[in-house]
Order: structure tokens, then sequence, then C-alpha cells
């Protein structure tokens, strides 16, 4: 079987890095279907930064997804930077320094409320009990979606996900269950947006839809596709951070121990799992726009790219003793939130709410042990991580 199929096999999710040296052994390989998959660091960095490359789906050609609104995850400059820059207004520097750290003592509480919680019982599921709730609740908080209508679109934010995929079976069946799922999610946000519209609040989708500049704002589309977008960037990987954080260090007392004693640690720590069990483990939104030769290789123009991230942050070309967790690294270069023009525009939130949740967590729970080894995996593996993590505790601090 070919690497790559091997990878993306179910029972492959729990360690799909003993693959990675087969698939690191050539840099670009072109699977059956004609995509080119590139799986070292070096090369993956270079095509992050190729402005040949294009992360809009529509230079595929025929039989593209004609997605009616894409986002600016699937778009390319100058689209891509003055919608990211317009939503960028609303969330981090310059313009909006503060969002981000205001939003810490609401992930502080609503952490500190998911671990109370668990008091009273010695079991607990990390995943549908604190890695999901907490991030759900802070996307929501910044974007300003009510949190009683999260039923509503976690199925549909679920659906999205886990439809995604390089290569997998049934594909024009999954592509029409993503567009469904994607379609009412975007009818929801922009019924939502309406309503900020006319009676704005101080979140970010009110910022959105009101704000007008020198040179114009967002459309309602534009809006809908970008709301679209957080809603689902926002949450579907962080869960798969903490839940990848909890079982990492369950796995290594020692670890954990050096996690209670010196609890800044938890700052290295998480850029650690961010390179060694990233929850974004493959890129598979690109498209060559020229011929590019990279590593002896020619990927014609129109040829779609997969770029294995995960299999970038462990080579051994780029990283020393790769396969371990080294929270002492001294410098620790990972794609976990990929880079170039598309590097993860929540990346200061994102990592702000693993570290307050895994240092609570740590701190909390007394004598933490995993009861299932290895956990059971959700399906995608695109976006991997468990989907349940049972813990036992003999209590809660
Ligand atoms: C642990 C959590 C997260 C991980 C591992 C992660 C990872 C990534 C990666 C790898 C990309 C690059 C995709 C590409 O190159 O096509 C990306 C882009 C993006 N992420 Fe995240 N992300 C996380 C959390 C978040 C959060 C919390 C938000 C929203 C608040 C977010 C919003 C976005 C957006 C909007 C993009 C597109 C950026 C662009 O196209 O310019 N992400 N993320």
């Amino acid at each position: 079987m070919n690497v790559l199929k091997q990878i993306l096999d179910p029972a492959a999710r729990p360690d799909p890095y003993r693959y990675f040296g087969a698939l690191r052994e050539s840099p670009v390989t072109v699977q059956e279907d004609g995509t080119y998959l590139v799986s070292t660091y070096r090369e993956i960095v270079a095509l992050l930064h190729d402005p040949r490359v294009s992360s809009d789906r529509r230079n595929l050609g025929a039989g593209a997804q004609d997605d009616v609104n894409p986002s600016f995850i699937g778009l390319d400059s100058p689209e891509h930077d003055r919608l990211r820059g317009l939503a960028m207004r609303h969330f981090g520097p310059p313009h909006s320094p503060e969002t981000v750290e205001r939003l810490r003592p609401k992930m502080l509480e609503l952490t500190t409320a998911l671990i109370d919680a668990l008091r009273g019982r010695t079991r607990a599921d990390i995943v549908d009990e604190v890695a999901y709730p907490l991030p759900v609740a802070v996307i929501c908080a910044l974007l300003g979606v009510p949190e009683e209508d999260e039923p509503r679109f976690h199925a549909l934010a679920d659906e999205v996900v886990e439809t995604l995929g390089p290569g997998e079976e049934d594909r024009a069946e999954r592509e029409r269950a993503r567009k469904a799922a994607a379609m009412e999610l975007s009818r929801y946000l922009a019924g939502l947006a309406e309503a900020r519209e006319r009676a704005p609040r101080a979140d970010m989708l009110s910022g959105l839809i009101t704000y007008r500049g020198p040179a114009g704002g967002m459309t309602r589309d534009e809006v809908v596709a970008t709301s679209v977008l957080l809603l689902i960037a926002g949450h579907e990987t962080t869960i798969n951070l903490i839940a990848n954080g909890m079982l990492t260090f369950l796995r290594r007392p020692d670890l954990l121990r050096r996690l209670r004693d010196d609890p800044e640690l938890i700052i290295p720590a998480v850029e650690e799992l961010l390179r060694y069990e990233p929850p974004v483990q493959f890129v598979s939104s690109r498209v060559a726009l020229d011929d590019i030769t990279i590593a002896g290789t020619t990927i014609p123009a129109g040829a779609p790219i997969v770029l294995a991230m995960a299999a970038g942050s462990r080579d051994p070309a780029h990283v020393a003793r790769p396969d371990e967790f080294d929270v002492d690294r001294p410098r620790n270069e990972h794609l976990g939130f990929g880079g170039g023009v598309h590097y993860c525009f929540g990346a200061p939130l994102a990592r702000l709410e693993a570290q307050i949740v895994l240092k609570e967590l740590v701190r909390r729970l007394r004598a933490p042990r995993l009861v299932a080894d290895p956990p059971p995996y959700r399906p995608s593996a695109v976006l991997r991580g468990p989907r349940h993590l049972v813990v036992e505790y003999d209590g809660v601090d």
C-alpha cells in the first residue's frame, strides 16, 4: 500500500508518525490522483512562501470546488490580504492589540467552571467535558455568537471538518455533505450579521459588518464567509490541541510532575505540542500556478499540492531528536500554525487557550491517569485528535 494511503487509514490514527520517515525519503511524491505530496521541512516552507502556489481551489480548473463564497483562507493576494487585514482590525495589532488578552479572564473563568464540574467523581472525558466546550465558548464570545445556538452549529461545523481530507473514499458524496453543511452555517451567520448590523454590539461580528474605512469594508457575503471561517477554524483545531496535550502529558508522568512543579513550563510545552502532536497534520488546499521544480521534481502547473505539515515538523534534517517530546528545546520552529501569508490568524488566541486550560488541568486534577491508550480518534487524518479522552483521578483541587 502506498504510504499516504497507510496514513489515511483509520487504523493509523493513533500513530501516523511511524510512517513519516518513509514519506520523507522522497520529499515530493506524486499520488495516483495526480496530487503532489510534500513532506520535508525545507520544501514545505519554500512552497508556503512561493507566490506560484495558490490557495484558491478554483485554480484547479474543471471539477474544482465551486464554493459560492470562499473565505480568505481559500483566496490569494491581493484579495486575501485585503480581507485578512479587515478581519485583523478587530482581532489583533495594530488596531485591536488587546482583544486576545481581554479574553484571558473569561478563559480562566470558563476553565475553572469546567474543571469544578469534574468534582465529586473520579472519571471524566477531557474531550467532551473540557477540550470541546472551552474553545466553543471562547470563539462564540469573540464573534458574538449566542452560546445557546451552539447545538445548531456544532453538528454543521463537525460535518465541514470531518469531510475534509486528501484522497479518501467517496469524495463526491463527502464534498456534497460538506457544501450543504457550509451553506447552512452561512445562512445562520448571515441572519446574525444582519441583526448586528441593525444593533451593533462590542463583538467581532458587529465590527466586521459595520466597519467602513478609507478603502471600504467587507460586503455582507465577505462577513459571512469570514465568520464561518473563524467559527470553524477557531474551535475544531483547539479541541485537538488540548486533548493531544493532555494525552501527551499523561503518557509521561515525569513531565506531568515537572509541569506541576513549574507551571510556566506550559508555554514551551504548548509550543512543543504544536510540533510533536499538531492538530493540523496536512494542509491540503494548494494548487501550482506554474511549473515548480523542487527537490528535483517538477510539479506541473494546475496540479494539486498537499503539504504534510506534521511530517515536516518532525524532519530530522530540521530538528534534533524529532520523535522526542522535549520542553527544553532552545528554539522551536514548527509548522503547527502553517507559514507565509496564510499563517494561522488565531495563533495568539489558540496558544493562550491551550496554555490556560492545560495548566489548570495539570494543577487541579489529583493523580490523573489514562483509561485507554490509545484513545479512540476522530475520523479525520487532517485535523487529527482523540474523540474521547477518558481519565481517572483521585480528586479535584
Ligand atoms: C491549536 C489551534 C489551531 C491550529 C493548530 C491552527 C492551525 C492553522 C494552520 C496550520 C493554518 C494555515 C492553513 C493554510 O495555510 O492553509 C491556519 C490558518 C488559519 N487559522 Fe488557525 N489554527 C488554530 C486555531 C485557530 C483559531 C483559534 C482561529 C480563530 C480565532 C484560527 C483561525 C485561522 C484562520 C482565519 C486561518 C486562515 C489564515 C489565512 O488564510 O490568512 N485558527 N490555522
